[in-house]
């Protein structure tokens, strides 16, 4: 499983890259506002650090499939190596996802809740489709059920090329359990990333270690 870090904050996408754990970016419309920048402006700088796929979604406001293959290629313009346009899952957006992709424009269905919405973006052509974990858990329905359902229903079909990315991912256990049912990306939180580096026996092997070298050789 691959690792995309989720989120907008240029700050933590280059700590992420620096690290070398990160394949490619996600961003969605509440975290490019929570910058409070100009939506195109992040999506190109984020596409200069990460050398890898960049989710850019299209406009929350836009709901009509003309209106988002449109802006789809818009987002695709401002970076043909690396964007990746994120459609909605509604029936407008598998609209947009059959025509972008039609056009090589590769698209990552978004807000995905159900077997059944993921199968019908992988039919549409989606390159990604982005099953939601941790919304699905916060409601007292186990999201790790779905990202397992659609493994086991994609790996039946081989013809079926569409990635699974892990999304809505909020702890180190969530990202566990997506490498377990074998999802191919999980897209995470700069937090989550940080949480993942550490083990209470890591931190405190390090200060020892710090402790005996000092007794011996000093600074
Ligand atoms: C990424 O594709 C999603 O937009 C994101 O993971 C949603 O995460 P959240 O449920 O924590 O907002």
């Amino acid at each position: 499983m691959k690792f995309f870090i989720d989120t907008a904050n240029i700050e933590e996408i280059r700590k992420a890259n620096d690290m070398g754990v990160i394949a490619g970016v996600t961003t969605n419309p509440s975290l490019i506002a929570k910058e409070g920048r100009d939506y195109a402006t992040v999506l190109k700088e984020i596409a200069e650090i990460v050398d890898g796929p960049i989710s850019g979604e299209v406009k929350a406001t836009t709901v009509d499939a003309e209106g988002m293959i449109a802006e789809g290629r818009a987002i695709y313009a401002l970076d043909p190596k690396h964007m990746v346009v994120k459609i909605p899952m509604t029936v407008e957006g598998l609209k947009a996802i059959k025509v972008l992709s039609s056009e090589g424009i590769p698209t990552n269905c978004t807000l995905i809740f159900s077997a059944n919405q993921a199968l019908l973006a992988a039919r549409a052509g989606a390159t990604y489709v982005s099953p939601f974990l941790g919304r699905l858990d916060d409601i007292s329905q186990p999201g790790i059920e779905l990202i397992e359902t659609i493994t086991a229903m994609f790996s039946r079909f081989p013809d079926i090329k569409t990635q699974i990315i892990c999304a809505s991912v909020r702890n180190p256990i969530h990202v566990t359990d997506c490498a377990l049912a074998g999802a191919d990306i999980a897209t995470v939180p700069y937090k989550v990333i940080e949480q993942m580096t550490h083990h209470p026996l890591t931190d405190q092997g390090i200060v020892k270690f710090q402790e005996d070298y000092r007794k011996v050789f000093g600074e």
